[in-house]
């Protein structure tokens, strides 16, 4: 029995809430393995439309076990809402349903606080971040002075460590001018959202090596996209978590072996949000049309995506650092109606053509897109279920977009309905 990692291959927002939705229907467990609620996954089940954030898609199907790893931050009062919030639409969230690593760190109220006033600084790098707290937990993670989800569990032993986090965060906030925080009063924030967490916590390692085991199905759920990696991707514009499949097993306690089939979730087209290059971004009149037939806008934070033609440069090399083994394509319908549709298909860099993204913030604000033009089609592709009903011309963007990338597609979306796809390889088939 094959497990599945689905990763984005763009900058996020690749449509992978449906497809996760398609692929947990087949599977017994759902894993989140990196991120926090940064995300912003949508499900429309039956007419009903579910946005999640933290919570593993999973949890809107009933019957699958839903995991949150230790590769996550948590913000404990993030995921009391959105429990909250699922459960007021009649979803079913208890113990039995959902488990949270015991060794994934928290995010705290100063996360947050020290994400926006960073971002909403003059100075220094603006990366346009969700302003959840994401980098700065990560950054207290890796820093070794994180407060975890098990310590929540030893009042006894809580009080040195929040001291130790204090030290370092009042040392900036004196820096900063902000008002010192005093370990009494963020020992009964923790406090008081303990009750909220501990029911679900579990040590995950265990339970994966038993479900995989018991022959259980495994889908790994990614949150952003490779691009967005902290080593891959468009550093320093990055999220602060791998996005890329490898870190499914490190982020969940299991090992590679686990991984059998990796699939990229990849938009017909490309999106980004926040700031960072993007080199076949359209600041015109298509761009704008991408931008309102698409829908693009963030999920959970509103924000408007950047939109631009699709690159093949970006893809072909995700396809490479994830082991991306097949995609799903998305949102081909948004190109119906347009006479031309171009494909970016190299860059060019100071004279020279290249092939690949290159890794310095200069040299990736200065390629140059090298497309080539293909004609579109005037039919509709909304809600096609083979390939029959595609139009001749949208079926030789798709294959030369696999030729382009080195990877087959192994689905094609074609709404944002779940039945509304073509499946050409079933990756728990593997
Ligand atoms: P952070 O993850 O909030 O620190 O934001 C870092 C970068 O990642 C910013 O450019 C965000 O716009 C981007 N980002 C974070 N989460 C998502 C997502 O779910 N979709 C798309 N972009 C995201």
């Amino acid at each position: 029995m094959a497990n599945v990692v689905v990763v984005g291959s763009q900058w996020g927002d690749e449509g992978k809430g449906k497809i996760v939705d398609w692929l947990s229907e087949r599977a017994d467990v759902v894993v989140r393995y990196q991120g926090g609620h940064n995300a912003g996954h949508t499900l429309v089940i039956d007419g009903v439309s579910y946005k999640l954030a933290l919570l593993p898609s999973g949890l809107v199907r009933g019957g699958k076990l839903s995991v949150i790893g230790n590769g996550v931050v948590v913000d404990p009062h993030h995921f009391v809402a959105e429990v909250d919030k699922l459960r007021g639409q009649g979803v079913e969230i208890t113990p039995e349903n959902l488990r949270i690593a015991e060794n994934a760190p928290l995010i705290l109220s100063l996360h947050r606080e020290l994400d926006a006033i960073r971002e909403g600084s003059n100075t220094g790098l603006r990366i346009g971040t969700t302003k959840r707290g994401i980098g700065p937990a990560y950054e207290d993670k890796v820093g070794r002075r994180a407060i975890r989800v098990v310590d929540l569990a030893d009042t006894d032993t809580l009080m040195p460590k929040i001291e130790r986090l204090l030290s370092h965060h009042n040392a900036l906030r004196r820096g900063m001018g902000l008002e010192e925080i005093s370990a009494d009063a963020m020992f009964e924030e923790l406090t008081s959202v303990a009750a909220d967490i501990l029911p679900f916590v579990d040590q995950v390692w265990r339970l994966l090596d038993e479900k995989r085991r018991a022959g259980a199905r495994i889908l790994f759920e990614g949150a952003q996209g490779a691009l967005l990696d902290n080593d891959h991707g468009t550093y320093p514009f990055v999220t602060s978590s791998n996005t890329v499949a490898g870190q499914a097993a490190a982020g969940s306690g299991m090992g590679p072996g686990a991984v059998d089939y990796v699939l990229g979730i990849t938009k017909a087209y490309t999106t980004r949000v926040g700031e960072g290059p993007f080199p076949t971004e359209l600041d015109d009149e298509i761009g704008e049309y991408l931008g309102v037939t698409g829908k693009e806008w963030g999920v959970n934070t509103g924000r408007k995506r950047r939109c631009g033609w699709f690159d093949a440069v970006i893809v072909r090399q995700t396809v490479k650092t994830s082991g991306i083994n097949g995609i799903a394509l998305t949102k081909l319908d948004v190109l119906d109606g347009l006479k031309e549709i171009k494909i970016c298909v190299g860059y060019e860099l100071d004279g020279q053509k290249i092939d690949y993204l290159p890794a310095s913030m200069g040299a990736q604000a200065g390629v140059k897109p090298i497309y080539e033009t293909l004609e579109g089609w005037s039919e509709t592709t909304a809600g096609a279920r083979s390939w029959a009903e595609l139009p001749a011309q949208a079926v030789k963007y798709v294959r030369y977009i696999e030729e382009l990338i080195g990877a087959p597609v192994a689905m094609l979306s074609t709404s944002p309905e779940r039945l509304d796809t073509i499946l050409v390889h079933d990756p728990f088939q593997d």
